[in-house]
């Protein structure tokens, strides 16, 4: 049964995979939903609660399925639309949802609209895209695939006028000014609602609408139309989510919420790579600093919070001297780096060190927003960079020490990409099987904290605070929600700390630790101090002071 809480996305936590990447039910080396299906126990036993899928449509793949080719089908290597509804109705009987990706900025070049649209200036889909005489228009918009692409414009010797792309010259965006256009991609989001679908992660939002004299991000007309899109969900659908793409400053996003009235959840992309300079740099500033820039957000919407997706690890929201420092941090190899970034997944990233897999996953844990996982990271899963483009954080998932990692039966040759195999994260090694049966594994430990996290809506709905100890390498932080507070401290450094933490107002107030349920001495008068191991953390329960020596009161039993 689907939990019918209106915000249950505040609660939630997301599972990000790719249907190509995570399990082939029919053995011709591509994933898919007949394999996704068969999965879905892994997914309710880890205890995740809405899937993202990364586009399914029709595709030449030129953009790992970003380059759409017919919004209302599903590419035949994956399956048919009976499969993709058989696979929503076995999520929602485990009480798990599923989102999809929604690329309204733009199509592939291999669109049905687009291959009309270039062979005549009257051609009935010409004005579903943005043509122009010269390359000269919109001069301050920003180049995103800095690595790739030149210009925002490309000449289309068919069409004989340049068409405007923000991002790959395959992938000519949408012309919004177009009611036309407008309607038809609010009928594409019906069409897949109308399946049961719970939502959707809209992409490159910021695009949509162009304007000379500006940036072409952002802009009124944009939010105008997002709304729209909204406000035709909210008519005639129950529990759905929006979900914005908008890689850009926090203040810029927050226009995105509206006033509950736009999206409901928006990722945090520059907190993100503040996580990675904090605890390189053993220093909390980073992180406290990035909240300082975060504006409140309407009551019914959420943050998403992530560590690492599909794409690059982005370096697009800092200054040139953090981006050189994550850089030097954390990609030395220039083998490593895509566009402004880092294309490598969480584990490689973090040494390989275990602790610091934790620590950082317990900081998204509770900071206030949604967090996000992307598949193989639960288990620590590399990478391989000698892979083009952004595929080398996109290979098969490891199941099994078996040929192909489990993945598939089919010959190693045919996979769509081939599994990690190196020493280190290699298959044999670093896959399901493996650590569902290793207590202590790093699967286990991912299933034990979002249990703990689930247990207590504080995590999701709390209000935060920031505590300012002397020692600037802990990052300590309150959360409060009706009756409960949590305390969490993490040590950002690679030595042992000890903290020092002003706690007065809970004076009398046992802590309890919530990983170990281990009581701690009572909050007296003087600071509070803890000691804190390399890189470790506590999530600490400060019981209302009333129920401290009745641990079966009301209270306690409720969490
Ligand atoms: C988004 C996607 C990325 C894709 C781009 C263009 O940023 O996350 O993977 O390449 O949009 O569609
Ligand atoms: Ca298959």
């Amino acid at each position: 049964m689907l939990n019918q809480d209106p915000l249950w996305h505040k609660d939630a936590v997301f599972y990000e995979l790719h249907v190509r990447a995570f399990y082939d039910g029919n053995d011709d080396g591509i994933g898919d939903f007949a394999g996704l299906i068969q999965k879905l126990d892994y997914l309710e036993w880890l205890g995740v609660d809405c899937l993202w899928l990364l586009p399914f449509y029709p595709s030449p793949l030129r953009d790992d399925g970003y380059d759409v080719a017919d919004f209302r089908s599903i590419a035949s290597s994956y399956g048919t639309t009976e499969d993709f509804r058989r696979l929503l109705e076995e999520a929602h009987r485990r009480g798990m949802r599923v989102i999809v990706d929604l690329i309204l900025n733009h199509t592939s070049d291999q669109h049905a609209w687009f291959q009309a649209a270039r062979t005549s200036p009257v051609a009935p889909t010409r004005q579903y895209y943005v043509w122009s005489e010269t390359d000269q228009k919109y001069p301050r918009a920003r180049i995103i695939f800095v690595d790739t692409e030149k210009s925002n414009w490309t000449w289309d010797s068919e069409a004989q006028a340049y068409f405007w792309h923000r991002f790959f010259s395959h992938q000519p965006d949408l012309n919004y000014e177009n009611p036309e256009v407008r309607r038809a991609m609010i009928q594409v989001m019906e069409y897949w609602l109308d399946q049961g679908l719970d939502g959707f992660r809209c992409d490159a939002v910021p695009y949509l609408f162009e304007r000379e004299d500006t940036i072409c991000e952002n802009l009124p007309e944009t939010h105008r139309y997002l709304k729209e899109i909204r406000a035709s969900i909210d008519q005639r659908y129950k529990g759905r989510v929006l979900l914005a793409e908008a890689n850009q400053w926090p203040s810029d996003v927050r226009p995105y919420f509206g006033d509950g009235d736009e999206f409901h959840m928006a990722f945090h992309f520059p907190l993100m790579p503040r996580l990675f300079m904090g605890v390189r740099s053993e220093d909390r500033q980073p992180i406290i600093d990035m909240f300082k820039h975060t504006p409140e957000i309407p009551p019914a919407c959420q943050w998403c919070l992530f560590l690492r997706n599909h794409d690059e690890l982005t370096l697009e929201m800092c200054t040139g001297e953090e981006r050189d420092y994550m850089y030097y941090a954390y990609a030395r190899d220039p083998q490593m780096r895509r566009n402004i970034g880092i294309a490598r997944r969480l584990a490689p990233l973090l040494d390989n060190d275990r602790r610091k897999v934790e620590l950082l996953n317990s900081i998204v844990f509770t900071l206030p927003g949604s967090p996000i996982i992307y598949y193989g990271d639960e288990i620590g899963m590399g990478d391989n960079i000698h892979l083009g483009d952004r595929n080398g954080v996109r290979t098969p998932m490891h199941w099994t020490a078996d040929r192909n990692a489990g993945f598939s039966k089919a010959d190693p040759s045919q996979l769509f990409l081939p599994v990690v195999a190196d020493a280190v994260y290699g298959y044999q090694s670093v896959n399901i099987e493996a650590q569902k049966h290793a207590t202590h594994s790093l699967l286990n430990w991912m299933r034990r904290m979002i249990a703990i996290r689930k247990k207590h809506k504080v995590f999701g709905r709390g209000t935060l605070e920031f505590l300012n100890p002397t020692n600037e390498k802990i990052l300590a932080y309150l959360r409060a929600y009706e009756q409960q507070t949590v305390l969490l401290v993490h040590n950002l450094a690679e030595s042992s700390q000890a903290v020092e933490l002003d706690l007065g107002r809970f004076k009398g107030v046992v802590p309890e630790e919530l990983f170990g349920e281990s009581r701690f001495p009572v909050i007296g008068e003087r600071p509070y101090v803890l000691t804190l191991g390399p890189y470790s953390y506590y999530w600490i329960h400060l019981p209302a002071a009333r129920s401290r020596n009745s641990p079966y009161s009301m209270e306690w039993s409720a969490i």
